[in-house]
């Protein structure tokens, strides 16, 4: 499958990402777009760098959410592109992209959800106490990380864990597990009815 991974931010996952399809680790996916709505985020020079055709708007110059988004729809069309992957991708998504995308865009969330869905998760988590976070990754539909889970990993907080020691072991878990759910979507092993998915093993 064509993917087109969308970014707002750092794109350490994008970079992970690439890594994983360079030594063979997705599956038949090929990722061949990146999106961004910051031009001037770190993740277009990323891939720039990878050689990574890149699609940069700016929402503010579209009359709409539902225009911006119609714009990213004809050159993933354009392009042949079968699957969204969300790395940081700091914007809900309209039924403009989630209609010819149904069952093929999904996410990549720190925290364990429902628990801290929305911005700055691993802060959620410290500021609350919990002993236990984790990862999730989940189909995207229009709400804030409500989609249905597709994998989750948990990990530990530690007594004297910061945001920054905390955000370290997080990312790491991220970049093993967000290439193995790509593989897996790319290689159509993932099964979906209703809420429920399975991954079907290789
Ligand atoms: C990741 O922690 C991801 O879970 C969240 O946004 C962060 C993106 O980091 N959705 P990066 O841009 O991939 O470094």
């Amino acid at each position: 499958s064509r993917i087109a991974v969308f970014a707002s931010g750092q794109g350490s996952n994008f970079a992970a990402l690439i890594a994983a399809e360079r030594v063979g680790l997705l599956g038949g996916g090929s990722i061949e777009l990146l999106v961004s709505d910051k031009p001037e985020a770190p993740v277009a020079q990323r891939a720039e760098e990878a050689g990574v055709s890149t699609l940069l708007l700016r929402p503010k110059e579209f009359a709409s959410r539902e225009l911006y988004e119609a714009e990213i729809v004809a050159e993933l069309q354009r392009r042949e592109i079968g699957l969204i992957v969300l790395a940081g991708y700091m914007r809900l998504i309209t039924p403009v992209l989630l209609t010819p995308y149904a069952g093929r865009i999904i996410n990549i969330h720190p925290s364990l959800l429902p628990a801290f869905a929305g911005k700055d998760a691993m802060g959620q988590a410290l500021d609350y106490g919990v002993k236990l976070t984790g990862v999730t990754v989940h189909f995207v539909d229009g709400g804030m990380d409500t989609g249905p889970v597709i994998a989750q990993r948990s990990l530990v907080v530690e007594d004297n864990d910061t945001a920054t020691s905390l955000a370290e072991r997080i990312h790491k878990v991220e970049y093993e597990l967000y290439p193995e759910v790509v593989a897996a979507l790319a290689a159509e092993r993932i099964g979906l009815v209703g809420r429920k998915t399975i991954i079907r093993e290789k």
